[in-house]
């Protein structure tokens, strides 16, 4: 309900309260004077009357006493019976209309006394009037009139003042309703445009011509929106020049991106050359010059071999890393259990004397480019291969671990674990945590990994500890 409407009808109620009030006094006196007023009027046609039957009963005239009742009851329609009653009480003489019952009548000749008076007939039926007859006889007369003619007026009145009351209130709560309309107007206005403004229309303002509270609230809330729309202008003007500038690093990067990679291809293929020289003529010197060489020169020789052969091997790998941040990505649902089920066979196939018992967790699916996925759980299935090497009850799990956004692919082995305060170092290129006699290896698998969950959106870590395995998560973000 609006406030007018709510003020309308209090003020309404209370008007309506006070014109009962005032009515309800007003008819009481109303009534009262009416009555009273019936009374006069009675009263002074019984003095009528008796002024007409004073001069005929002085003469002594009391046999004709009845008629003369019945000709004045005749020529005054409005009054139901007459009697007169002498000095001793007894009735004299009496006429009536057929209207009024015979007990009736007997019960007013009962009552019928006292000079100048108007009685309420027990009943409420009739008004009985009695005035001395002044023949000097003590003779009285008595008329009396039905109490319906008199009921018939009061209602009358009770209906004229009724409908008085209702058209007051009426008309008062109309005035209420409008007075309160017009006083409300201004802040119907500032609530409407405080709506307007709250929905966004900066521009919008409110009518602040007032001197009083509402054009000072509608001048404070012009300002507050002033205010906030110049904010709001500052805040746009910086997100843009914010977003060119992301924008322009940006495309600083991925140039500077571009470049460092073109370098690190080409220096690697530029490499490969003079390493299979090296190699290739080391060999040639092994195999022709063999008996030329002492014991020292061939194991000199041989360490060279390896050493060309190890880099051969990280060139290759770091070619591979390379190829992986570029070219596209073709995201399709994988089914990643069958996946990991493929690579455990295959390492398995070529290492058949290693009982490592590998559990695949069923139903394993992420959306992600099915090439690298096969890549991530290559390097994450094969380092749980090699690093469970020293473990006589060899583990390893595959599976999912959590649910909804926080649910992770995870790679779990009971191998040699590592120390956690360097985990941090684990996905870095050429990082290792373990020596290569203990265990051979490039450092480059783990940066991969990391490389491709980046690609997808995704993250990876690991949890670990010496000697008792490792386990790691990765999540394939957005592509997911
Ligand atoms: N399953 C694992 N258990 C223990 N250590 C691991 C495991 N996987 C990786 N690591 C540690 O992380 C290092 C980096 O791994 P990675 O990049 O795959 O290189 P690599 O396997 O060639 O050593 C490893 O040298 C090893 O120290
Ligand atoms: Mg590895």
């Amino acid at each position: 309900m609006k406030l007018w409407a709510k003020i309308g009808v209090l003020m309404s109620a209370i008007l309506a309260g006070c014109i009962i009030a005032v009515l309800v006094f007003s008819h009481r006196s109303a009534t009262a004077a009416l009555l009273a007023e019936q009374d006069r009027v009675l009263l002074l046609t019984a003095e009528r009357l008796a002024q007409e039957l004073k001069e005929p009963l002085r003469e002594g005239q009391r046999d004709a006493l009845p008629g003369m009742l019945r000709g004045l009851q005749e020529r005054n329609g409005g009054i139901a019976y007459l009697f007169v009653k002498n000095s001793t009480g007894s009735v004299a003489a009496h006429t009536f209309s057929r209207s009024v019952p015979e007990d009736a009548l007997h019960a007013a000749v009962l009552r019928g006394g006292g000079q100048r008076s108007v009685a309420r007939l027990p009943g409420g039926e009739w008004y009985q009037a009695g005035v001395p007859v002044e023949t000097g006889a003590g003779d009285e007369l008595f008329i009396g009139e039905p109490g319906q003619a008199r009921n018939a007026a009061l209602h009358a009145l009770w209906g004229r003042e009724l409908a008085a009351g209702t058209l007051a209130i009426a008309f008062g709560s109309l005035l209420c309703f409008s007075v309160v309309y017009r006083l409300t107007r201004p802040l119907q206005t500032v609530v409407q445009g405080i709506q307007i403004i709250g929905q966004g229309d900066l521009d919008h303002r409110l009518p602040a011509g007032g001197r009083d509270e509402i054009g000072g609230l509608a001048r404070e809330i012009n300002d507050m929106a002033e205010r906030r729309k110049t904010t709001e202008d500052m805040i746009m003007k910086l997100n843009f020049e914010l977003e060119e500038n992301v924008e322009q690093r940006t495309a600083q990067l991925t140039a500077a991106n571009r470049e460092l990679e073109a370098f690190a291809y080409s220096v690697s293929h530029d490499l490969r050359a003079p390493l299979r020289s090296i190699d290739g003529f080391s060999k040639a010197l092994l195999d022709d010059y063999l008996d030329k060489l002492d014991a020292e020169g061939r194991d000199h020789l041989k360490r060279i071999r390896k050493a060309s052969q190890r880099m051969g091997q990280l060139i290759d790998d770091l070619l591979k890393l390379s190829r992986l941040t570029r070219g596209d990505m073709l995201i399709e649902q994988v089914d990643l259990s069958a996946m990991a089920r493929e690579i455990a066979g295959n390492l398995q196939a070529a290492d058949p004397a290693r009982p490592v018992r590998v559990t695949v967790q069923d139903g394993v699916t992420g959306a992600g480019d099915r090439k690298m996925l096969r890549v991530v759980l290559e390097n994450l299935l094969g380092n749980a291969w090699k690093y469970t090497t020293k473990q006589p009850q060899p583990r390893i799990l595959f599976g999912m671990a959590g649910n909804g956004p926080s649910r992770a692919f995870f790679i779990k082995d009971n191998g040699a674990g590592f120390d956690m305060h360097y985990v941090q170092k684990l996905f870095g290129v050429f990082q290792r945590l373990h020596s290569d006699a203990e265990f051979p290896g490039t450092g480059i698998g783990l940066a991969t990994v990391q490389r491709i969950v980046h690609r997808h959106g995704g993250t990876v870590w690991a949890e670990g500890e010496v000697g008792k395995g490792a386990t790691f998560y990765f999540t394939l973000g957005r592509a997911a």
